[in-house]
């Protein structure tokens, strides 16, 4: 069992890692009122609420089970569990626990951080993309119809507490659609995990223990280094959204259907390398590197063939909106080291997409 902690201005969260840590007497060491709250999803709920109840017999435990997927992280849902803590009377001396992915992370953390102004947060994050990426940091939102986590806050959990033993009752495509996120963190800070997940696609691919603790715990520690230096993502931070320009614009153009998240930004990721060569930074050999990574690992890197690529620049232009009105993507100066690019043009981004796909 590994113990890091993520510093931030305000906070020490720690972080606990390894496989079958979860237990009565771990629990019992971060929970720190008499009242307790587990809120899950009916998926989630059913494979192991009984096992974390059984946990935390110690404490006046409620459980509530919310619908599964990503339509519900939305404010409907937010109120039903705010009036859910309210008819149970339940006041400050709370602790919400997540018990997810990252759909319940983002929901329940935002409520946390609603309820009496703030009650105690602790993550029990059950996706590979939770336990890399969502569950650190402390971004919490949900949708708006207008678009994707419009509204939610900043909220460090108290603890946040990852079992790798979740994966194994993790579909394939979720598994594998969180591993893009991995394959991230060795794109933009640390090489030598993409090197060591080029050499170890089959090993990863089936679950081995020592490979999940390994790259859990080797990409937690990237994010921390990221939002310890930039909790509000006013500058690096953002190299976190590696992939995520062009990614973010295929799940829109598909209408956030039949594509995971981790599989756009697999795409978006392969196309930010391509503009990192064109642009003279990148190098070749590097740009092969990744790309023939994310094939061992299954992820896809073709851009769909039934969306448009004037779809994709009208999605990109929608949320370059939010950002002075320029393209913003992240790239490779080398391996390893990200600068932001924001001056490509939309002529030019439609002709390397069109590149790209040929
Ligand atoms: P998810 O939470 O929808 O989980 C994926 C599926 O796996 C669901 O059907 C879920 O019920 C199921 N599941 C979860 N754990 C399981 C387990 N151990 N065994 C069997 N089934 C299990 O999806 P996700 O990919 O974890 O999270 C996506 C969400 O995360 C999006 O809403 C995205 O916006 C958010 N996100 C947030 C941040 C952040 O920094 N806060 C970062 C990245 C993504
Ligand atoms: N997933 C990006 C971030 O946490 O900043």
């Amino acid at each position: 069992m590994k113990k890091i902690f993520l510093s931030t201005r305000n906070n020490k969260v720690p972080i606990v890692i390894g496989n079958g840590v979860i237990s009565s007497k771990l629990l019992s060491t971060y929970i720190k009122s008499k009242n307790v709250v587990v809120v899950t999803n009916e998926t989630v709920g059913r494979i192991y609420l009984k096992e974390i109840k059984n946990c935390l017999k110690n404490f006046n435990t409620k459980t509530l089970e919310i619908k599964d997927g990503e339509k519900h992280k939305n404010l409907s849902i937010f109120t039903k569990i705010h009036d859910y803590l309210i008819n149970n009377r339940f006041d400050r001396d709370l602790t919400i626990i997540a018990l997810g992915g990252g759909v319940i992370g983002d929901l329940v953390g935002f409520v946390a951080s609603t309820f009496m102004r703030g009650v105690k947060l602790i993550h029990l994050p059950t996706t590979l993309l939770a336990q890399v990426d969502s569950s650190i940091g402390g971004k919490t939102a949900v949708n708006h119809p207008s678009g994707k986590n419009l509204i939610g806050t900043f909220y460090q959990p108290d603890s946040v507490i990852i079992d790798t033993k979740f994966l194994l009752t993790l579909p394939e495509q979720e598994y594998v659609s969180g591993l893009a996120e991995v394959v991230k963190y060795g794109l933009i800070s640390k090489p030598s995990l993409l090197k060591w997940m080029n050499k170890n696609s089959e090993k990863i691919l089936s679950k081995d223990k020592d490979c999940l603790t390994y790259i859990v715990l080797t990409s937690v520690k990237e994010k921390i280094r990221f939002v310890s230096q930039d909790e509000r993502e006013s500058n690096v931070r953002a190299f976190l959204n590696y992939g995520h320009t062009l990614g973010h614009a295929i799940e829109a153009a598909m209408n956030y259907r039949n594509i995971l998240h981790g599989e756009a930004i697999s795409i978006g990721m392969l196309f930010a390398s391509m503009l990192s060569v064109e642009k003279n930074m990148l190098n070749i050999n590097d740009f092969n590197l990744i790309e023939d990574t994310l094939e061992k690992l299954n992820l896809p890197t073709d851009i769909p063939k039934r969306i448009k690529t004037r779809d994709i620049i009208k999605h990109i232009k929608f949320d370059k909106k939010k950002q002075d009105n320029r393209n913003r993507f992240v790239l490779l100066g080398t391996l390893g080291n990200c600068v932001i690019n924001d001056k490509l043009k939309d002529d030019f981004l439609g002709k390397m997409i069109e590149h790209y796909r040929s």
